[in-house]
């Protein structure tokens, strides 16, 4: 008998068609996330799991996987995923980096760019019809990116990406890491390593860089803005919940800091009546970080993958924990 997948969004042709060789599937459809207690109903029968990083896999939800051998993410994040309790269950995880950094850190410079020279907003004021009203020197001005710096929270793969893009607009590179890099990484991409405090003090733009963990919660707040420049503009791609959303409406209405750019959000999706979407110095996307066609059609491989390895008790090709 062929084993069971359960997919909560549809994948490609491809590699639909290769599951369905292999193993008896079942899709989730629909517009919106499967609801956890339908995932909890689905899960005790399956020996795979495909989802996506809506999809929270905690320790309840694994518990209910008597035959679960593997959760494949297609996604860089696993935050949604207990992967200690999974690694205790001997449940292989697997999660698609690498080929997905060149798209985030297009988005994480798109972001910067868009909030820099008020894209977004010009956009607006024509759909708007209101392009007439705004013809002055002092109007719709934006901030030049050459000369200024750059601090980014997390030179890893996407963060050091990002440092390319910056260094070819001619912009200072600020990082911080928990470990500087090796110097002549630092080198390569002209970035120079400075304390958490500093990269907070003296950027103009930070971008965030770091997994969502117990640490990162909720780091960026208001003792951190107070400490920005009220000039700086924030930048995040990598998870919401390192930011305190609350403060950072407040930060953005007082002008604490000018700006900010958004791929992703405490909890997602926002609706239309949340505080960010109300303020005018704020661009926002619906966590399309890693959403290329190129990009996504190589998570789709790799999360098959790592799904057919994870299923036959061997190694994800990138796994977390067990
Ligand atoms: C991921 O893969 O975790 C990204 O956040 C998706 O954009």
């Amino acid at each position: 008998m062929k084993k069971k997948v359960f997919l909560t969004r549809t994948l490609h042709d491809f590699a639909l068609k290769e599951l369905r060789k292999k193993y008896q599937i079942e899709i989730h459809s629909g517009k919106i996330p499967i609801p956890q207690s339908k995932l909890r109903s689905k899960i005790k029968e399956i020996d795979g799991l495909i989802c996506f990083p809506y999809d929270i896999i905690n320790r309840e939800m694994i518990e209910e996987g008597k035959n679960l051998k593997v959760i494949s993410t297609y996604s860089v994040g696993f935050d949604h995923i207990d992967t200690e309790y999974a690694k205790k269950k001997k449940i292989r995880v697997g999660y698609t980096p690498e080929v997905l950094t060149d798209a985030t850190a297009d988005m994480a410079f798109s972001l910067l760019l868009d909030i820099a020279r008020r894209v977004t907003e010009g956009d607006k004021i024509i759909r708007e019809g209101r392009w007439k009203e705004i013809y002055g020197a002092f109007d719709y001005v934006g901030v030049d990116l050459q000369g200024k710096t750059v601090g980014i929270l997390g030179l890893g793969r996407i963060g050091s990406t990002l440092a390319k893009r910056v260094k070819a607009f001619d912009m200072k590179i600020t990082y911080h890491n928990r470990k500087p890099v090796t110097k002549s990484k630092e080198r390569t991409l002209d970035a120079k390593y400075v304390s958490f405090e500093k990269l907070i003090r003296e950027s103009d733009f930070i971008s965030i860089h770091v997994p969502h963990t117990k640490e990162t919660d909720g780091l960026f707040n208001m003792k951190i803005f107070k400490k920005m420049k009220k000039t700086s503009f924030l930048i995040n791609t990598s998870r919401g919940k390192v930011v305190n959303e609350k403060d950072l409406v407040i930060a953005l209405k007082k002008k604490i800091i000018s700006g900010a750019g958004l791929d992703v959000f405490d909890k997602e999706p926002i609706s239309k009546d949340h505080p960010l979407v109300k303020l005018p110095n704020i661009v926002l996307a619906p966590h399309i970080g890693s959403s290329t066609k190129e990009t996504r059609i190589k998570m789709a491989e790799i999360t098959v993958k790592n799904l057919n390895l994870g299923i036959n008790g061997k190694k994800p090709i990138y796994s977390v924990g067990y």
